[in-house]
């Protein structure tokens, strides 16, 4: 299947084509008269409410356009820390930009527990059908910032399954083998035969 991806940002792309071309998919990013789709995000009612609300505005994008009809991928994701209560979550990219990593581990040094997870909602059209599913990746968060691989929380995530390396620090296919993306995304494509809901 020829899936586009609607996303502005650039590595969850590169993750995805990670993920799902050796499953024998090919991924684009969507690019609409030389531009890559900028959404509304109504943050405040979480991950599964901005992609529901992400595919609505994808699929009204295509509308007209040479895309109509074609397979669109939307997806919304964060890191939700265990003592911060369902944060910084669908704000996570804002948090970032504003606090920093740095910042973030400064938040952490009273806290009792490391842990965080990473969640990821992906919802897929073809324009008939939609499919969605969601997938998370426990861990919890280091002590200080290391590797430089992944992007966003990843040099600061240590992923429960793995041996101690922050994301940051695996190399990419490492990242792709336990992430909250790529269990998402397989378990889309899983779902594809399945009836949509
Ligand atoms: P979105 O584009 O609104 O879904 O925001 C996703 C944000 O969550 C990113 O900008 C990162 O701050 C964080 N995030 C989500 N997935 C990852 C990941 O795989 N690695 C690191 N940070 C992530």
């Amino acid at each position: 299947m020829r899936i586009l991806f609607a996303t502005g940002n650039s590595n969850k792309i590169h993750e995805a084509k990670s993920i799902l071309e050796p499953l024998g998919h090919t991924v684009e990013g969507l690019v609409i008269d030389g531009n890559r789709p900028e959404f509304i995000e109504p943050k405040e009612f979480g991950l599964e409410h901005v992609a529901e609300s992400k595919i609505e505005q994808a699929l009204e994008l295509i509308l007209g356009t040479e895309f109509e009809g074609s397979s669109i991928l939307v997806e919304d994701s964060g890191i939700f820390i265990d003592d911060f209560d369902e944060w910084p979550g669908a704000n996570s990219s804002d948090i970032e930009a504003e606090v920093g990593l740095d910042g973030i581990l400064k938040l952490m040094v009273n806290s009792k527990s490391r842990g965080a997870e990473y969640r990821a909602v992906s919802i897929l059209s073809d324009g008939e059908n939609v499919w969605r599913s969601i997938g998370i990746c426990r861990g919890e968060l280091a002590l200080e910032i290391r590797g430089t691989n992944g992007f966003g929380y990843d040099p600061i995530f240590i992923p429960k399954s793995g041996d101690g390396r922050t994301y940051a620090e695996m190399k990419e296919s490492e990242k792709d083998m336990t992430s909250h993306r790529a269990k998402a995304m397989m378990r889309l494509i899983e779902s594809l035969s399945a009836p949509s809901k």
